[in-house]
């Protein structure tokens, strides 16, 4: 079966790009992990390496020059999608120009509410009674691609710690399901086997 091959750039814990990898491991997943890119040495990257894929580390540099070497890196590696998973700087609109269409990242909100940083304590600070993350496709502006897919639960405590392993827990379903409807629909332009969906698990819903 013909696989895209896919990037991820982070920056954080490294839950989003275990939960590909783990999708990957299914032959009937259309998407390949060729490069890990990381902005810092962080979980997410040693993880990358323990599982034995290729990484490049692009520390301390202006976001320019890190999108110069990030760029030779996917070309050297006929990358078809890069997935942003946790990953916390800005792209510029003249990267995400050259990868237009080929970059989807996941946001910790139900956007376009609470685009930018601080999501989960913006949540609690003004009593939100419902939290969730969106997938979407990068554009030049911040946050507010095309969105393609989103979760949302009820937030029921106001714990800080809990909310976050309750939405890496969800992230984590969500985000390969988005790939892999991307891929099949927008790269591969087959999506007659794709219908939206939408899931209720544990009293969460999913729609992508
Ligand atoms: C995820 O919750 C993701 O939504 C968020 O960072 C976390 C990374 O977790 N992304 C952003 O805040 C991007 N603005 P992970 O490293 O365990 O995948």
């Amino acid at each position: 079966m013909n696989k895209a091959n896919l990037s991820i750039f982070a920056s954080g814990a490294g839950s989003n790009l275990l939960a590909i990898h783990d999708a990957s491991l299914d032959k009937s997943f259309p998407g390949k992990l060729q490069l890990v890119i990381c902005n810092k040495v962080c979980p997410a990257f040693e993880l990358a390496k323990s599982l034995n894929y290729e990484t490049k580390l692009i520390s301390n540099l202006s976001i320019e020059k890190f999108e110069l070497i990030a760029h030779q890196e996917l070309i050297k590696k006929k990358i078809d999608l890069i997935c942003l998973a946790g990953f916390m700087r800005i792209l510029s609109p003249n990267f995400v120009l050259k990868w237009q269409n080929k970059i989807l990242n996941i946001h910790p909100s139900i956007l376009p509410m609470f685009p930018g940083l601080d999501t989960h304590k913006k949540i609690l600070l003004n009593g939100l009674k419902i939290h969730g993350s969106t997938v979407h496709i990068v554009n030049e502006k911040l946050d507010s691609g095309k969105i393609l897919g989103q979760f949302a639960f009820a937030v029921k405590s106001d714990d800080y710690n809990s909310l976050i392993r309750n939405i890496k827990k969800y992230e984590n379903l969500l985000y390969p399901e988005v790939i892999r409807k991307y891929i099949w629909t927008f790269l591969f332009k087959e999506d007659k086997f794709f219908k939206d969906k939408k899931i209720h698990l544990n009293n969460v819903v999913f729609s992508y």
